[in-house]
């Protein structure tokens, strides 16, 4: 089985994907997350992307839909997660060509909605551990002293996780990524749930688009 959870910056699409990996095993594919990994690693390409990132713009469909093409070769019984991607049609096209070649079907697209004032919230109230990523938020999910996952003390926030850049990345995603619901509404594989409930909650009707 394999999905895609979309929605705005900070609709929970992270902290959903985490949740079925533990839960199904199945394969989260973030491209935020590998974009920041490359950051890191201090590679080209990271230090390319960097300060596109931290304005909250997007990065070119080339770079993550290589970034993808990668990881589809990894062996998986239980599905992939995409988690972040596709955002443009461009990347949606690419991910239906990049399935078919492997003999892979999507199955289900996850729309999770959000309104905007929640996001502000949720957004400047985000961290993660350094370690494992684990997803916290000051009011919903405060940090423990050690990370509930993996016992890292190191927790952080993300350089585009502020007002200013959160603005460039709400106008990017209607702008280039809210076009996406209409083509996966008319291909008849979309499903959208209320992102503003409780995280359990969430997880329980994504659980039951799953069971379908
Ligand atoms: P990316 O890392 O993908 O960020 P994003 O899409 O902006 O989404 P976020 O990770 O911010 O939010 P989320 O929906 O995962 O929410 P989370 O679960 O953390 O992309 C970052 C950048 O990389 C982009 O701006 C772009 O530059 C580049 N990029 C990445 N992919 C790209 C692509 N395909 N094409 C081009 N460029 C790309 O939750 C947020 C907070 O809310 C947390 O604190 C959490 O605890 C809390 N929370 C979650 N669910 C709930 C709930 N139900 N109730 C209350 N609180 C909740």
């Amino acid at each position: 089985m394999n999905i895609i959870l979309l929605g705005p910056p900070g609709a929970g699409k992270g902290t959903q994907a985490r949740r079925l990996v533990e839960e199904h095993g199945m394969i989260q594919l973030s491209t935020g997350d590998m974009l920041r990994a490359a950051r890191t690693s201090g590679t080209d390409m990271g230090k390319r992307v960097a300060a596109v990132m931290d304005a909250g713009n997007l990065v070119t469909d080339e770079i993550v839909i290589g970034l993808i093409e990668e990881q589809l070769s990894i062996d998986n019984s239980k599905g992939f997660i995409f988690d972040g991607f596709p955002r443009t049609l461009g990347q949606a096209d690419a991910l239906e060509n990049l399935l078919n070649k492997i003999n892979k079907q999507l199955n289900f697209v996850i729309e999770m909605k959000v309104d905007d004032d929640a996001l502000v919230s949720r957004i400047v109230g985000r961290s993660t551990c350094d370690s494992c990523g684990e997803v916290y938020h000051n009011v919903t999910k405060p940090e423990p002293n050690e990370c509930h996952m993996c016992g890292s003390k190191i927790f952080k926030s993300r350089a585009d996780d502020n007002e200013l850049s959160l603005k460039t990345r709400l106008m990017a995603y209607y702008r280039d990524t809210s076009p996406l619901i209409g083509y996966y509404y008319a291909k008849g594989n979309l499903y959208s749930i209320n992102g503003l409930q409780d995280i359990n909650i969430v997880a329980e009707k994504i659980g039951s688009i799953l069971n379908r």
